[in-house]
């Protein structure tokens, strides 16, 4: 969805964007050859990935590549300072250049260490999660980040293996739910959504596009646009509560319930609902067809005292 994130980003040649999720910075690319005085700042968690593009970007004096969390965009943006963007660009999820390389340990069809870091120099690996992690914990995120019906019963056998030694290999991971839907023929569905949600619960990614989308609007220029491509139900879901929130009246309240404050919205909706990618995009490309992309714009801010 390339080229409707372009469209609705409306890049202006002396604006300032930003590219939260680098990647191989295909569409940072995109973004740069439009600029002129403008300038582009692209980021990602995974330092390969910011290495990529950055050579990617290497011919491009208006952009430059940082690794970090998009998270820590306020962070970022005033060490760069810049202190207002014209937009900004999510494109959450995996990349195929990290569930490619069977080392990272994103693959289930590919025996690797059971890693799944977006950024192996932070947090616990996926077999150092699993190891801290109490059933009833593994089941939830199952169920919330996979859709995974089978929850519990997957849930007990993986901690089953993680305590008798056996839970270290992608492999590991991917026999225990097919061991445990031993009836089921051929490869079961739950492999690929039980590698979802624990990815999903290992690099805490719906607690950062949280954060991401609040430091993205505070950062947003009147009439500034941001842009959101998500892969998964939860990501969506979480895109379209901001947008709904931010795009209404909001209300913040006294302990005993009164109304302190009132603030106009600061987000209008050019598009209502989620833009999809056509029936073309998702025939060549198969990843692509859950992608939903959605769209705020910031309004000018209008406080409303009580
Ligand atoms: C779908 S890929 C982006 C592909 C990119 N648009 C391109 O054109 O190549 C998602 C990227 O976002 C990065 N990412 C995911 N969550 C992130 C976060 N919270 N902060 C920074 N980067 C993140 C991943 O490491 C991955 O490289």
């Amino acid at each position: 969805m390339a080229q409707e994130a372009l469209h609705w980003l409306a890049i202006r040649p002396d604006g300032t964007y930003v590219d939260a999720t680098a990647g191989a910075g295909g569409h940072s690319a995109l973004i740069a050859a439009l600029l002129d005085t403008g300038r582009l700042v692209s980021l990602d968690r995974d330092a390969t990935a910011v290495a990529m593009a950055g050579e990617r970007l290497k011919n491009f004096p208006q952009a430059c590549v940082v690794h970090a969390n998009y998270s820590d965009l306020n962070q970022v943006l005033r060490d760069e300072d810049i202190h207002g963007v014209d937009g900004v660009l999510i494109d959450a999820g995996v990349s195929s250049m990290q569930i490619d390389r069977a080392e990272r340990g994103f693959s289930f069809q590919e025996d690797g260490p059971l890693d799944m870091r977006m950024d192996p120099g932070s947090g616990p690996s996926a077999a150092e999660w699993l190891a801290s992690v109490s059933e009833e914990a593994l089941a939830a995120a199952l169920r919330d980040l996979g859709d995974v019906g089978p929850a519990r019963r997957i849930a007990k056998v993986i901690l089953e293996r993680q305590r008798a030694g056996r839970m270290n290999r992608t492999g590991d991971l991917a026999a225990a739910v097919r061991d445990t839907l031993d009836f089921v023929r051929g490869e079961p569905g739950e492999v690929r959504t039980v590698f979802q949600a624990v990815r999903i619960a290992v690099n805490r990614e719906l607690e950062c596009l949280r954060r991401g989308l609040e430091a993205a609007v505070d950062v947003l220029n009147p009439g500034g646009r941001l842009v959101v491509i998500s892969f998964h139900s939860g990501e969506d879901r979480v895109v379209k509560d901001a947008f709904r929130a931010w795009s209404r009246l909001e209300k913040e309240l006294t302990r005993d319930g009164r109304v302190r404050s009132v603030r106009g919205p600061r987000l209008r909706l050019p598009v209502s609902g989620p833009v999809t990618p056509s029936e073309d995009e998702a025939r060549l490309n198969p990843r692509a067809k859950s992608a939903k992309m959605r769209v705020a714009e910031r309004r000018a801010a209008a406080a409303i005292e009580e």
